[in-house]
């Protein structure tokens, strides 16, 4: 394919250049947005007079054709071209003719990426935002299924207080919710037209930058053309909110591997969702959390690389900004892939609510809760804190929980104490007595999942 540029060269460049330089290979994704962005600048170009009605119905005519030949296999990529905007401009040309040559009046290829990237990405912060709503509304479900489920709630990964296994996973919904938010809040920022900043100093011809915007469903208009062409920051957004939602997925893939450990046996995976080991029969392996957990540097890695491309570019468009591609399109498809194997693996997944509640049991989780009984009595917190930790290390050397100590047991640390000291350090009571907004108690965590239910319908 000659190169759409010849001319101040005879446009020959070295054949391993030329793969160097070709973009063809990735960006061919892009050719719905690409021919759809040319559709409205044919139309915009016949409003503004600068092309015929005639002209116009011949370039929209071949393009759609274009389109339809791509879709249905009839015409294939030419590994020559250069990029999708020549492919499509070339191929229109080959079967058009001359008005093929006038559908890149008062356009660039610069301001042309950037419309198709900014197409597409809006496309496919959709789809992410529908995948992680789906998610979303699995871990809610599972939530409430359960809501009453005791388990000893962590920090620094030591037992600390007792929490609901409904609470614990309703904290990813709202993860997920916030990620949801800062979706929509990129996409209005993507939904921004940079066509008709032209190469990077916007054009001579009489065009309307704020038809050709409509007519492709764009909010607003890139101001400065030289920002229109040289601006990324939409694809860095939207890699920052993937980087993100991949923490949170790997947070809670790092739990579901512990969970499912020996050690902990708070879940039961779904076979489906795990694979066995080649030499050990015993085996039952998280494969699905630990990949969602290392997929998360991938995307990060994705981020890094183009933050890094940007940082020394001088304005306008420069060819190291071809490199937003990849990146970009790996973080979305990664992401896609994550977050639908991921709801599959939740959405099978059992809490072994025996486990869990034995745990609680142990580890002294209620000591908060005998301090605070104490500080219902008069007790100054700090003294009821003080006292409280002398009976947690007296119940560890005597091999007691506090449930099981003795009221005379008690009483040696203060006479404050009476019969309603086991109301007061039986689990159910600690995570009852939870009301406050965002708390574990039961009613406390069916707001949230009202909240998340509400917030996920809309
Ligand atoms: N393939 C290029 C890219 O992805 C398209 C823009 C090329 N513009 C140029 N003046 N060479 O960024």
């Amino acid at each position: 394919m000659a190169k759409i540029w010849a001319g101040r060269t005879d446009g020959a460049i070295d054949l391993a250049a030329d793969g160097f330089n070709s973009s063809l290979p990735f960006d061919k994704r892009l050719y719905r947005e690409d021919i759809t962005g040319s559709m409205a600048h044919a139309a915009m170009l016949g409003k503004a007079g600068i092309l015929t009605e005639e002209e116009v119905g011949v370039l929209i005519d071949g393009l759609s054709g274009i389109l339809e030949d791509l879709e249905n296999g009839s015409l294939s990529f030419d590994p020559d071209a250069e990029d999708i905007h020549s492919f499509v401009e070339q191929v229109l040309t080959e079967r058009v003719g001359e008005a093929g040559k006038k559908l890149h009046t008062a356009r660039s290829r610069n301001d042309q990426v950037a419309l198709d990237l900014r197409l597409y990405l809006r496309g496919e912060i959709d789809q992410i935002k529908t995948a992680a709503a789906d998610l979303a509304m699995k871990v809610t479900e599972k939530a409430e299924q359960y809501k009453s489920q005791i388990m000893p709630g962590y920090t620094h990964l030591q037992r600390a207080q007792p929490v609901t296994f409904g609470h614990h996973l309703m904290a990813y919904v709202m993860m997920l919710l916030r990620d949801l938010d800062r979706l929509s809040d990129t996409r209005t920022r993507v939904n921004v037209s940079p066509i008709g900043c032209c190469a990077l100093a916007g054009t001579t011809y009489p065009t309307d930058r704020c038809f050709e915007a409509e007519k492709l469903g764009f909010e607003g208009i890139a101001l400065n053309s030289i920002d229109g062409v040289s601006d990324r920051d939409f694809v860095l957004e939207l890699l920052s909110d993937l980087a993100i939602l991949m923490m949170h997925l790997s947070r809670f893939s790092e739990e579901i591997c512990l969970w499912a450990s020996f050690e902990f046996r708070f879940v039961e995976l779904s076979d489906a969702f795990t694979t066995g080991s080649s030499i050990m029969p015993q085996k039952k392996n998280p494969d699905i959390a630990e990949l969602v957990r290392g997929k998360t540097g991938r995307v990060y890695g994705d981020l890094m690389a183009l933050l890094t491309t940007m940082k020394g570019l001088p304005l306008a468009y420069n060819k190291d900004m071809q490199e937003d591609k990849e990146a970009v399109f790996d973080a979305c498809d990664t992401v896609k892939k994550c977050l639908e194997v991921f709801g599959g693996m939740i959405g099978t997944m059992k809490a072994c609510g025996e486990n869990m509640r034995s745990a609680a049991a142990g580890g002294f989780i209620n000591a908060t809760d005998l301090a605070d009984y104490l500080v219902g009595r008069g007790m100054p917190f700090r003294t009821a804190y003080k006292i409280s930790g002398g009976i947690v290390a007296y119940a560890q050397n005597s091999g007691k929980t506090l449930e099981e100590m003795t009221l005379t047991e008690y009483q040696t640390f203060s006479p404050l104490f009476d019969e309603g000291v086991f109301e007061a350090v039986n689990l159910e009571n600690c995570v009852a007595r939870r009301t406050s907004t965002g708390g574990t108690s039961v009613g406390s965590v069916e707001s949230q999942i009202a909240y998340a239910r509400e917030a996920l319908s809309v």
